[in-house]
């Protein structure tokens, strides 16, 4: 049975192809419908953390292209601010602001909550900072 697989080339390739094809399809249907719905969110206010890369950083975009009014809060200001100017001028929304909050630190999360309690303006508050 084994030497009778070993000369069969062709059932080989159409193994693989049907293993990647299954692959492909299990991806996609995994993942969902891609979201393209344009609605915008001019009177948003939204905080993100963990905004200035990965999941955060492309979640602030999104947002400022919609017309959002977002706070960016990270541990890292200068690395916030280096997101914050590569996001204003691919979206040309300056309502993006850059807030110091170390989530690892409760007097940081506190001060940076200070900040926020009168505002009573804040929509939404993302967090992207999982680990
Ligand atoms: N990417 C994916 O496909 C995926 C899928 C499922 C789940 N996740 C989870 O989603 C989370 C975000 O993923 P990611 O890919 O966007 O990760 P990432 O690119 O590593 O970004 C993490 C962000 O969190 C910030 N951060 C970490 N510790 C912080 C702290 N103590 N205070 C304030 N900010 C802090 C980081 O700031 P610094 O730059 O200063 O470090 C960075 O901005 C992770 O927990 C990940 O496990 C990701």
């Amino acid at each position: 049975m084994f030497n009778f697989l070993k000369s069969r080339p062709v059932f080989w390739a159409s193994v693989t192809g049907t293993t990647v094809g299954v692959a492909f399809f299990i991806k996609d249907l995994m993942q969902g419908e891609k979201f393209n719905n344009s609605i915008k969110a001019e009177n948003k206010v939204v905080i993100v953390t963990g905004a200035n890369t990965g999941i955060g950083k492309e979640t602030v975009l999104e947002l400022a292209r919609r017309g959002a009014t977002v706070y960016m809060a990270c541990r890292d200001m200068q690395k916030c601010e280096e997101a914050r100017e590569e996001i204003v001028l691919e979206t040309f929304n300056k309502h993006v602001y850059c807030r110091q909050c170390d989530l690892a630190s409760l007097e940081s999360i506190r001060k940076f909550a200070d900040n926020f309690k009168k505002n009573s303006n804040v929509w939404i508050f993302l967090s992207t900072t999982l680990a």
